[in-house]
Protein backbone atom coordinates (compact mmCIF):
# COMPACT_ATOMS: atom_id res chain seq x y z
CA UNK A 1 0.00 0.00 0.00
CA UNK A 2 1.37 3.64 -0.57
CA UNK A 3 2.43 4.55 2.77
CA UNK A 4 0.80 7.85 2.28
CA UNK A 5 -2.21 6.26 1.56
CA UNK A 6 -1.50 3.68 4.92
CA UNK A 7 -1.13 7.00 7.25
CA UNK A 8 -3.83 9.12 6.06
CA UNK A 9 -6.87 6.36 6.28
CA UNK A 10 -6.21 6.52 9.97
CA UNK A 11 -5.63 9.88 10.33
CA UNK A 12 -8.26 10.66 9.04
CA UNK A 13 -10.59 8.15 11.38
CA UNK A 14 -9.00 9.84 14.64
CA UNK A 15 -9.44 13.36 13.23
CA UNK A 16 -12.91 11.97 12.67
CA UNK A 17 -13.40 11.01 16.04
CA UNK A 18 -12.04 13.89 17.58
CA UNK A 19 -13.89 16.73 15.70
CA UNK A 20 -16.94 14.40 16.22
CA UNK A 21 -16.77 14.36 20.53
CA UNK A 22 -15.10 18.18 20.24
CA UNK A 23 -18.26 18.87 18.76
CA UNK A 24 -20.74 16.86 21.24
CA UNK A 25 -18.41 18.40 24.12
CA UNK A 26 -19.66 21.84 22.65
CA UNK A 27 -23.19 21.14 21.98
CA UNK A 28 -23.15 19.89 25.72
CA UNK A 29 -21.49 23.23 27.01
CA UNK A 30 -23.80 25.57 25.53
CA UNK A 31 -26.77 23.67 26.70
CA UNK A 32 -25.39 23.21 30.17
CA UNK A 33 -24.15 27.58 30.40
CA UNK A 34 -28.20 28.08 29.34
CA UNK A 35 -28.81 28.04 33.23
CA UNK A 36 -32.38 29.76 32.78
CA UNK A 37 -34.17 26.38 31.48
CA UNK A 38 -34.24 23.37 33.14
CA UNK A 39 -31.93 20.56 34.63
CA UNK A 40 -31.42 17.61 32.28
CA UNK A 41 -30.08 16.22 29.38
CA UNK A 42 -30.78 16.47 25.89
CA UNK A 43 -29.60 12.88 25.40
CA UNK A 44 -27.80 11.67 21.87
CA UNK A 45 -27.89 13.54 18.48
CA UNK A 46 -31.04 13.19 16.89
CA UNK A 47 -32.44 10.11 18.91
CA UNK A 48 -32.38 12.28 22.20
CA UNK A 49 -32.99 10.11 25.13
CA UNK A 50 -36.00 8.17 23.23
CA UNK A 51 -33.73 5.03 23.90
CA UNK A 52 -33.19 5.72 27.14
CA UNK A 53 -37.46 6.05 27.64
CA UNK A 54 -38.07 3.00 25.99
CA UNK A 55 -35.72 0.83 27.55
CA UNK A 56 -36.60 2.26 31.31
CA UNK A 57 -40.38 2.66 30.55
CA UNK A 58 -42.20 6.26 31.48
CA UNK A 59 -42.12 5.96 35.54
CA UNK A 60 -38.59 4.74 35.73
CA UNK A 61 -37.70 7.62 33.22
CA UNK A 62 -39.08 10.07 35.23
CA UNK A 63 -38.22 8.73 38.60
CA UNK A 64 -34.65 8.72 37.33
CA UNK A 65 -34.30 12.46 36.07
CA UNK A 66 -36.39 13.85 38.98
CA UNK A 67 -33.64 12.57 41.31
CA UNK A 68 -31.13 13.74 39.49
CA UNK A 69 -32.41 17.46 38.29
CA UNK A 70 -35.59 18.50 40.30
CA UNK A 71 -38.31 17.20 41.76
CA UNK A 72 -40.24 20.15 40.00
CA UNK A 73 -39.05 20.09 36.32
CA UNK A 74 -36.39 18.41 34.22
CA UNK A 75 -35.77 19.32 30.39
CA UNK A 76 -35.04 16.30 28.15
CA UNK A 77 -35.35 15.81 24.58
CA UNK A 78 -38.42 13.22 22.91
CA UNK A 79 -39.86 13.02 19.70
CA UNK A 80 -37.22 15.55 18.05
CA UNK A 81 -38.54 18.02 20.40
CA UNK A 82 -37.04 20.30 23.50
CA UNK A 83 -39.49 19.30 25.81
CA UNK A 84 -39.77 20.32 29.83
CA UNK A 85 -41.46 17.35 32.32
CA UNK A 86 -43.59 19.15 34.86
CA UNK A 87 -43.58 17.11 37.73
CA UNK A 88 -45.55 16.52 41.38
CA UNK A 89 -49.04 17.88 42.18
CA UNK A 90 -47.54 21.91 41.57
CA UNK A 91 -46.54 20.75 38.24
CA UNK A 92 -50.14 19.13 37.25
CA UNK A 93 -51.63 22.47 38.63
CA UNK A 94 -49.74 24.56 37.10
CA UNK A 95 -50.76 22.88 33.39
CA UNK A 96 -53.86 22.63 34.63
CA UNK A 97 -54.65 26.01 35.13
CA UNK A 98 -52.62 27.69 32.81
CA UNK A 99 -54.22 25.87 29.58
CA UNK A 100 -55.12 28.62 27.07
CA UNK A 101 -52.79 31.15 28.62
CA UNK A 102 -48.92 30.41 28.56
CA UNK A 103 -49.87 26.36 26.62
CA UNK A 104 -51.63 24.92 24.25
CA UNK A 105 -52.52 21.38 23.56
CA UNK A 106 -49.99 19.87 21.30
CA UNK A 107 -49.82 15.72 19.63
CA UNK A 108 -46.26 14.56 18.00
CA UNK A 109 -45.96 15.06 14.19
CA UNK A 110 -45.61 11.20 14.36
CA UNK A 111 -49.53 11.00 15.80
CA UNK A 112 -50.94 13.44 13.25
CA UNK A 113 -49.46 11.89 10.15
CA UNK A 114 -50.36 8.69 11.24
CA UNK A 115 -53.82 9.13 12.09
CA UNK A 116 -55.66 12.45 10.30
CA UNK A 117 -56.16 13.49 6.83
CA UNK A 118 -53.64 16.22 7.35
CA UNK A 119 -54.33 18.32 4.62
CA UNK A 120 -57.87 19.13 6.28
CA UNK A 121 -56.15 19.85 9.82
CA UNK A 122 -55.60 23.24 9.93
CA UNK A 123 -59.38 23.90 8.12
CA UNK A 124 -60.36 21.25 10.92
CA UNK A 125 -58.86 23.58 13.90
CA UNK A 126 -60.42 26.63 12.71
CA UNK A 127 -63.63 25.36 11.93
CA UNK A 128 -64.48 21.57 13.20
CA UNK A 129 -63.00 21.64 16.40
CA UNK A 130 -66.06 24.03 18.02
CA UNK A 131 -68.29 21.52 15.83
CA UNK A 132 -66.95 18.32 17.49
CA UNK A 133 -66.81 19.83 20.83
CA UNK A 134 -70.58 20.29 20.84
CA UNK A 135 -71.29 16.52 19.20
CA UNK A 136 -68.26 15.11 21.39
CA UNK A 137 -70.24 17.14 24.36
CA UNK A 138 -73.47 16.36 23.26
CA UNK A 139 -73.19 12.58 23.58
CA UNK A 140 -70.74 12.26 26.36
CA UNK A 141 -73.31 14.70 28.93
CA UNK A 142 -75.30 12.90 31.49
CA UNK A 143 -79.00 12.58 29.50
CA UNK A 144 -77.11 10.76 26.87
CA UNK A 145 -75.32 8.71 29.04
CA UNK A 146 -78.19 7.53 30.93
CA UNK A 147 -79.23 6.36 27.60
CA UNK A 148 -76.55 4.11 27.31
CA UNK A 149 -76.76 2.57 30.52
CA UNK A 150 -78.68 -0.28 28.64
CA UNK A 151 -77.15 -0.61 25.65
CA UNK A 152 -73.71 -1.40 27.84
CA UNK A 153 -75.35 -3.75 29.59
CA UNK A 154 -76.79 -5.64 26.60
CA UNK A 155 -73.24 -5.83 24.94
CA UNK A 156 -71.47 -6.73 28.21
CA UNK A 157 -73.78 -9.34 28.41
CA UNK A 158 -73.31 -10.76 24.63
CA UNK A 159 -69.45 -10.51 24.67
CA UNK A 160 -69.60 -12.49 28.16
CA UNK A 161 -71.86 -15.16 26.34
CA UNK A 162 -69.44 -15.14 23.39
CA UNK A 163 -65.99 -13.96 23.94
CA UNK A 164 -65.48 -15.55 27.27
CA UNK A 165 -68.17 -17.98 28.74
CA UNK A 166 -67.22 -20.97 26.08
CA UNK A 167 -63.32 -20.77 27.32
CA UNK A 168 -61.91 -21.91 30.42
CA UNK A 169 -58.56 -19.56 29.49
CA UNK A 170 -58.32 -16.65 27.84
CA UNK A 171 -56.27 -13.40 27.27
CA UNK A 172 -58.24 -10.30 28.86
CA UNK A 173 -56.41 -7.29 27.13
CA UNK A 174 -57.50 -8.34 23.40
CA UNK A 175 -61.09 -9.34 25.06
CA UNK A 176 -61.29 -5.90 26.81
CA UNK A 177 -60.26 -4.03 23.87
CA UNK A 178 -62.49 -5.79 21.71
CA UNK A 179 -65.32 -4.69 24.08
CA UNK A 180 -64.32 -1.21 24.46
CA UNK A 181 -63.79 -1.05 20.73
CA UNK A 182 -67.33 -2.71 19.94
CA UNK A 183 -68.93 0.46 21.75
CA UNK A 184 -67.37 2.74 20.71
CA UNK A 185 -68.12 1.81 17.70
CA UNK A 186 -72.26 1.07 18.16
CA UNK A 187 -72.41 4.36 20.31
CA UNK A 188 -69.98 6.79 17.42
CA UNK A 189 -71.12 5.08 14.14
CA UNK A 190 -74.22 3.24 14.97
CA UNK A 191 -71.78 0.14 13.28
CA UNK A 192 -72.59 -3.35 14.90
CA UNK A 193 -71.36 -5.25 12.02
CA UNK A 194 -68.69 -7.87 13.92
CA UNK A 195 -66.59 -8.39 11.26
CA UNK A 196 -66.19 -4.67 9.96
CA UNK A 197 -65.31 -3.77 13.67
CA UNK A 198 -62.68 -6.93 13.73
CA UNK A 199 -60.73 -5.33 10.33
CA UNK A 200 -60.99 -1.97 12.01
CA UNK A 201 -59.77 -2.92 15.10
CA UNK A 202 -56.90 -4.76 13.38
CA UNK A 203 -55.77 -1.78 11.66
CA UNK A 204 -55.95 0.62 14.86
CA UNK A 205 -54.18 -1.36 17.07
CA UNK A 206 -51.17 -1.61 14.54
CA UNK A 207 -51.68 2.43 14.31
CA UNK A 208 -51.33 2.71 18.03
CA UNK A 209 -48.83 0.62 18.83
CA UNK A 210 -46.62 2.47 16.29
CA UNK A 211 -48.21 6.38 16.49
CA UNK A 212 -45.90 7.48 19.51
CA UNK A 213 -42.30 6.64 18.23
CA UNK A 214 -39.61 7.88 16.59
CA UNK A 215 -40.63 8.72 13.04
CA UNK A 216 -38.20 6.38 11.43
CA UNK A 217 -40.19 5.97 8.01
CA UNK A 218 -38.66 2.85 6.64
CA UNK A 219 -39.71 -1.02 6.35
CA UNK A 220 -40.05 -2.84 9.58
CA UNK A 221 -40.11 0.80 12.11
CA UNK A 222 -43.38 0.71 13.74
CA UNK A 223 -43.64 3.86 13.10
CA UNK A 224 -43.71 2.50 9.08
CA UNK A 225 -46.39 -0.02 9.87
CA UNK A 226 -48.36 2.37 11.51
CA UNK A 227 -48.43 4.65 8.11
CA UNK A 228 -50.01 1.98 6.23
CA UNK A 229 -52.05 0.97 9.08
CA UNK A 230 -53.50 4.57 9.05
CA UNK A 231 -53.89 4.75 5.14
CA UNK A 232 -56.11 1.55 5.27
CA UNK A 233 -58.20 2.76 8.47
CA UNK A 234 -58.76 6.14 6.88
CA UNK A 235 -59.59 4.35 3.78
CA UNK A 236 -62.25 2.05 5.18
CA UNK A 237 -63.85 5.21 7.36
CA UNK A 238 -64.39 7.33 4.48
CA UNK A 239 -66.42 4.29 2.69
CA UNK A 240 -68.75 4.05 5.76
CA UNK A 241 -69.01 7.74 5.92
CA UNK A 242 -69.65 8.08 2.45
CA UNK A 243 -72.14 5.45 2.32
CA UNK A 244 -74.21 6.70 5.77
CA UNK A 245 -73.81 10.44 3.69
CA UNK A 246 -76.15 8.67 0.78
CA UNK A 247 -78.43 7.15 2.99
CA UNK A 248 -78.93 10.79 4.67
CA UNK A 249 -79.16 12.07 0.81
CA UNK A 250 -82.19 9.25 0.14
CA UNK A 251 -83.70 9.80 3.64
CA UNK A 252 -83.46 6.58 4.74
CA UNK A 253 -81.38 7.45 7.57
CA UNK A 254 -83.71 9.14 10.27
CA UNK A 255 -83.80 7.96 13.74
CA UNK A 256 -80.02 7.19 14.12
CA UNK A 257 -78.35 9.31 17.31
CA UNK A 258 -74.86 8.07 17.25
CA UNK A 259 -72.10 11.00 16.66
CA UNK A 260 -71.34 10.13 12.82
CA UNK A 261 -74.99 11.24 12.77
CA UNK A 262 -74.92 14.19 14.26
CA UNK A 263 -71.21 15.36 12.31
CA UNK A 264 -72.80 14.68 8.91
CA UNK A 265 -75.98 17.18 9.78
CA UNK A 266 -73.63 20.10 11.31
CA UNK A 267 -73.09 23.16 9.61
CA UNK A 268 -70.95 26.09 10.27
CA UNK A 269 -72.18 29.59 10.13
CA UNK A 270 -71.63 29.43 6.27
CA UNK A 271 -73.95 26.75 5.74
CA UNK A 272 -71.17 24.82 4.64
CA UNK A 273 -71.08 20.87 5.63
CA UNK A 274 -68.03 18.51 7.50
CA UNK A 275 -66.29 17.34 4.54
CA UNK A 276 -65.97 13.20 4.60
CA UNK A 277 -62.19 13.62 5.44
CA UNK A 278 -62.94 16.27 8.27
CA UNK A 279 -65.34 13.64 9.68
CA UNK A 280 -62.85 10.43 9.33
CA UNK A 281 -60.49 12.82 11.19
CA UNK A 282 -62.60 13.55 14.11
CA UNK A 283 -64.01 9.76 14.25
CA UNK A 284 -60.51 8.69 14.42
CA UNK A 285 -60.10 11.53 17.43
CA UNK A 286 -62.52 10.22 19.63
CA UNK A 287 -61.72 6.13 19.46
CA UNK A 288 -58.30 6.86 19.80
CA UNK A 289 -59.36 8.42 23.10
CA UNK A 290 -61.67 6.31 24.32
CA UNK A 291 -61.04 2.72 23.19
CA UNK A 292 -57.52 1.70 24.40
CA UNK A 293 -57.77 3.68 27.53
CA UNK A 294 -61.04 2.09 28.64
CA UNK A 295 -59.42 -1.31 27.46
CA UNK A 296 -56.21 -0.87 29.35
CA UNK A 297 -58.18 -0.01 32.39
CA UNK A 298 -59.94 -3.01 32.35
CA UNK A 299 -57.43 -5.22 31.71
CA UNK A 300 -55.47 -3.87 35.08
CA UNK A 301 -58.72 -4.01 37.38
CA UNK A 302 -58.65 -7.78 36.78
CA UNK A 303 -55.39 -8.17 37.01
CA UNK A 304 -55.73 -6.44 40.54
CA UNK A 305 -59.05 -8.52 41.43
CA UNK A 306 -56.98 -11.54 40.45
CA UNK A 307 -54.37 -10.59 42.57
CA UNK A 308 -56.47 -9.20 45.30
CA UNK A 309 -59.18 -12.40 46.23
CA UNK A 310 -60.15 -10.61 49.45
CA UNK A 311 -61.10 -7.33 47.15
CA UNK A 312 -62.79 -9.56 44.56
CA UNK A 313 -64.98 -11.00 47.23
CA UNK A 314 -66.19 -7.66 48.18
CA UNK A 315 -66.75 -6.47 45.09
CA UNK A 316 -68.60 -9.52 44.09
CA UNK A 317 -71.07 -9.02 47.04
CA UNK A 318 -71.84 -5.63 46.22
CA UNK A 319 -72.64 -6.41 42.36
CA UNK A 320 -74.74 -9.28 43.69
CA UNK A 321 -76.93 -6.86 45.59
CA UNK A 322 -77.57 -4.96 42.63
CA UNK A 323 -78.05 -8.13 40.36
CA UNK A 324 -80.49 -10.04 42.82
CA UNK A 325 -83.08 -6.87 43.29
CA UNK A 326 -83.21 -7.10 39.27
CA UNK A 327 -86.09 -8.92 37.45
CA UNK A 328 -84.78 -11.71 35.15
CA UNK A 329 -83.85 -10.39 31.66
CA UNK A 330 -83.80 -6.80 32.97
CA UNK A 331 -81.01 -4.64 31.92
CA UNK A 332 -79.27 -2.22 34.60
CA UNK A 333 -80.21 1.15 35.19
CA UNK A 334 -78.54 4.46 35.76
CA UNK A 335 -79.84 4.10 39.30
CA UNK A 336 -77.95 0.61 39.64
CA UNK A 337 -74.78 2.17 38.50
CA UNK A 338 -74.72 4.89 41.53
CA UNK A 339 -74.84 2.18 43.53
CA UNK A 340 -71.41 0.63 42.62
CA UNK A 341 -69.73 2.87 44.87
CA UNK A 342 -67.21 0.02 46.65
CA UNK A 343 -66.64 -0.90 42.96
CA UNK A 344 -65.73 2.58 41.62
CA UNK A 345 -63.25 2.93 44.28
CA UNK A 346 -61.52 -0.71 43.40
CA UNK A 347 -61.23 0.85 39.71
CA UNK A 348 -60.01 4.37 41.05
CA UNK A 349 -56.92 2.41 42.51
CA UNK A 350 -55.95 0.34 39.76
CA UNK A 351 -56.32 3.67 37.47
CA UNK A 352 -53.48 5.03 40.78
CA UNK A 353 -51.27 1.90 40.02
CA UNK A 354 -51.97 1.20 36.25
CA UNK A 355 -52.97 4.52 34.43
CA UNK A 356 -53.59 4.01 30.70
CA UNK A 357 -52.58 7.67 29.53
CA UNK A 358 -49.17 8.56 30.92
CA UNK A 359 -49.93 12.52 30.54
CA UNK A 360 -50.44 14.51 27.74
CA UNK A 361 -48.35 17.35 25.85
CA UNK A 362 -48.17 20.71 25.82
CA UNK A 363 -46.80 23.81 23.74
CA UNK A 364 -45.78 26.71 25.33
CA UNK A 365 -47.21 29.80 24.13
CA UNK A 366 -44.39 32.47 25.35
CA UNK A 367 -41.37 32.53 27.38
CA UNK A 368 -43.01 32.24 30.84
CA UNK A 369 -41.54 30.76 34.19
CA UNK A 370 -41.59 27.68 36.31
CA UNK A 371 -39.69 26.86 39.46
CA UNK A 372 -37.42 29.72 39.00
CA UNK A 373 -36.60 28.32 35.35
CA UNK A 374 -37.16 29.75 32.13
CA UNK A 375 -39.82 28.00 29.55
CA UNK A 376 -38.81 29.06 25.96
CA UNK A 377 -41.94 29.79 23.77
CA UNK A 378 -42.34 26.72 21.73
CA UNK A 379 -40.76 24.30 24.11
CA UNK A 380 -42.80 21.50 24.58
CA UNK A 381 -44.47 20.22 27.89
CA UNK A 382 -45.50 16.83 29.48
CA UNK A 383 -47.61 16.69 32.98
CA UNK A 384 -48.06 13.21 33.76
CA UNK A 385 -49.08 10.83 36.58
CA UNK A 386 -46.40 9.05 37.33
CA UNK A 387 -44.84 11.76 39.68
CA UNK A 388 -47.77 11.54 42.27
CA UNK A 389 -49.65 8.56 42.04
CA UNK A 390 -46.77 6.28 43.21
CA UNK A 391 -45.16 9.09 45.95
CA UNK A 392 -45.58 8.08 50.15
CA UNK A 393 -46.30 12.08 50.24
CA UNK A 394 -49.65 11.66 48.63
CA UNK A 395 -50.72 7.79 49.11
CA UNK A 396 -48.71 5.73 52.20
CA UNK A 397 -47.33 2.31 51.02
CA UNK A 398 -48.08 3.20 47.57
CA UNK A 399 -47.50 -0.29 46.36
CA UNK A 400 -50.18 -1.45 48.54
CA UNK A 401 -53.78 -2.27 46.30
CA UNK A 402 -55.95 0.16 49.30
CA UNK A 403 -59.52 0.87 47.76
CA UNK A 404 -60.28 2.59 51.15
CA UNK A 405 -57.76 5.66 49.91
CA UNK A 406 -60.63 6.61 47.92
CA UNK A 407 -63.14 6.86 51.01
CA UNK A 408 -64.15 10.40 52.49
CA UNK A 409 -62.65 13.20 51.24
CA UNK A 410 -59.88 11.33 48.98
CA UNK A 411 -56.60 12.13 47.41
CA UNK A 412 -54.96 15.33 48.16
CA UNK A 413 -55.86 17.89 45.01
CA UNK A 414 -53.77 17.70 41.76
CA UNK A 415 -52.53 14.14 42.86
CA UNK A 416 -54.96 11.29 41.59
CA UNK A 417 -54.91 12.50 37.95
CA UNK A 418 -55.56 9.65 35.45
CA UNK A 419 -57.87 12.01 34.10
CA UNK A 420 -55.76 15.11 33.64
CA UNK A 421 -57.56 18.28 35.13
CA UNK A 422 -58.78 21.63 34.11
CA UNK A 423 -60.39 22.81 31.11
CA UNK A 424 -58.66 19.93 29.06
CA UNK A 425 -59.75 17.23 31.46
CA UNK A 426 -60.41 14.26 29.60
CA UNK A 427 -64.66 14.39 28.87
CA UNK A 428 -64.93 10.63 28.11
CA UNK A 429 -64.32 10.48 31.74
CA UNK A 430 -67.98 9.53 32.78
CA UNK A 431 -68.55 7.35 29.99
CA UNK A 432 -64.98 5.49 30.76
CA UNK A 433 -66.93 5.41 34.74
CA UNK A 434 -69.70 3.41 32.89
CA UNK A 435 -68.46 1.23 30.91
CA UNK A 436 -65.90 0.19 33.51
CA UNK A 437 -68.16 -0.44 36.31
CA UNK A 438 -70.96 -2.20 33.71
CA UNK A 439 -68.03 -4.70 32.02
CA UNK A 440 -67.04 -5.40 36.46
CA UNK A 441 -70.87 -6.06 36.87
CA UNK A 442 -71.10 -8.49 34.07
CA UNK A 443 -67.33 -10.02 34.64
CA UNK A 444 -67.88 -10.81 38.70
CA UNK A 445 -71.72 -12.18 38.47
CA UNK A 446 -69.90 -14.47 36.11
CA UNK A 447 -66.49 -15.77 36.77
CA UNK A 448 -63.68 -15.43 39.52
CA UNK A 449 -60.11 -15.78 37.86
CA UNK A 450 -56.91 -16.69 38.45
CA UNK A 451 -53.47 -15.02 36.86
CA UNK A 452 -51.64 -18.17 34.69
CA UNK A 453 -48.03 -16.09 34.78
CA UNK A 454 -47.56 -14.53 38.41
CA UNK A 455 -44.49 -12.92 36.95
CA UNK A 456 -46.03 -10.96 34.06
CA UNK A 457 -44.06 -7.91 33.08
CA UNK A 458 -45.52 -4.89 32.08
CA UNK A 459 -44.47 -3.48 28.64
CA UNK A 460 -45.04 0.25 27.52
CA UNK A 461 -46.63 0.73 24.30
CA UNK A 462 -49.01 3.98 23.69
CA UNK A 463 -50.19 2.60 27.20
CA UNK A 464 -48.68 0.41 29.46
CA UNK A 465 -49.69 -3.19 29.13
CA UNK A 466 -49.13 -6.82 30.26
CA UNK A 467 -46.70 -8.19 28.09
CA UNK A 468 -48.43 -11.19 27.26
CA UNK A 469 -52.32 -9.71 27.04
CA UNK A 470 -52.88 -10.86 31.14
CA UNK A 471 -53.60 -14.44 30.05
CA UNK A 472 -56.23 -15.95 33.30
CA UNK A 473 -58.43 -18.61 33.82
CA UNK A 474 -61.65 -18.41 34.42
CA UNK A 475 -63.84 -20.22 36.85
CA UNK A 476 -67.39 -19.52 35.99
CA UNK A 477 -69.66 -19.52 39.03
CA UNK A 478 -72.66 -21.78 39.63
CA UNK A 479 -75.92 -20.29 37.93
CA UNK A 480 -78.34 -19.61 40.37
C1 LIG B 1 -60.16 4.98 31.58
C2 LIG B 1 -60.38 5.62 30.45
C3 LIG B 1 -59.80 6.96 30.07
C4 LIG B 1 -58.70 7.61 30.57
C5 LIG B 1 -57.73 7.14 31.67
C6 LIG B 1 -58.59 8.86 29.85
C7 LIG B 1 -57.60 9.81 30.07
C8 LIG B 1 -57.47 10.97 29.33
C9 LIG B 1 -56.40 11.90 29.52
C10 LIG B 1 -55.25 11.78 30.52
C11 LIG B 1 -56.59 12.90 28.61
C12 LIG B 1 -55.67 14.10 28.36
C13 LIG B 1 -56.07 15.30 29.10
C14 LIG B 1 -55.09 16.42 28.81
O1 LIG B 1 -54.80 16.73 27.65
O2 LIG B 1 -54.58 16.97 29.78
C15 LIG B 1 -57.79 12.60 27.85
C16 LIG B 1 -58.31 13.38 26.83
C17 LIG B 1 -59.42 13.05 26.09
N1 LIG B 1 -60.26 11.97 26.28
FE1 LIG B 1 -60.02 10.52 27.68
N2 LIG B 1 -59.61 8.94 28.92
C18 LIG B 1 -60.37 7.81 29.03
C19 LIG B 1 -61.51 7.50 28.31
C20 LIG B 1 -62.10 8.31 27.36
C21 LIG B 1 -63.33 8.03 26.68
C22 LIG B 1 -64.19 6.79 26.93
C23 LIG B 1 -63.56 9.06 25.79
C24 LIG B 1 -64.69 9.28 24.83
C25 LIG B 1 -65.87 8.74 24.95
C26 LIG B 1 -62.46 9.99 25.93
C27 LIG B 1 -62.33 11.15 25.21
C28 LIG B 1 -61.28 12.04 25.36
C29 LIG B 1 -61.10 13.23 24.50
C30 LIG B 1 -62.01 13.66 23.33
C31 LIG B 1 -59.94 13.86 24.97
C32 LIG B 1 -59.29 15.13 24.41
C33 LIG B 1 -59.78 16.33 25.20
C34 LIG B 1 -59.11 17.63 24.78
O3 LIG B 1 -58.02 17.62 24.20
O4 LIG B 1 -59.70 18.70 25.06
N3 LIG B 1 -61.59 9.51 26.90
N4 LIG B 1 -58.32 11.42 28.32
Amino acid sequence: MDPAVAFSLPALVVLTLSFVILLSYLIRRISSTDAKTPPGSSGWPIVGENVHLGILGPPKFIKKRMEKFSPYVFKTSLLGEKMAFFCGPQGNKFVFTNENKLLTSWWPKSVTKVLLFTEVIDENQKVVAPLLANSVHDILKPEALKQYVSTMDSMARHHMETDWAPYDEVKVHPLSQKYTFSLSCKLFMDEDDNDKVAKVLKNFNIVTNGMISLPLDFPGTAYNRAIKGGKVLRGGLLKIIATRRKELMENKETTRQDVLSKMLLVTNEDGKLMSEKEISNNIIGLLVASYETSSVAITFILKHLAENPHIYDQVRKEQMEIAESKQPGELLSWEDVEKMKYSWNVARESLRLAPPGQGAFREALTDFTYAGFTIPKGWKIFWNVNTTHNDPKYFPNPEKFNPSRFEGSGPAPYSFVPFGGGPRMCPGKEYARLEILIFMHNFVKNFKLEKLNPKEKIVYRSTPVPAEGLPVRLNPHAKN
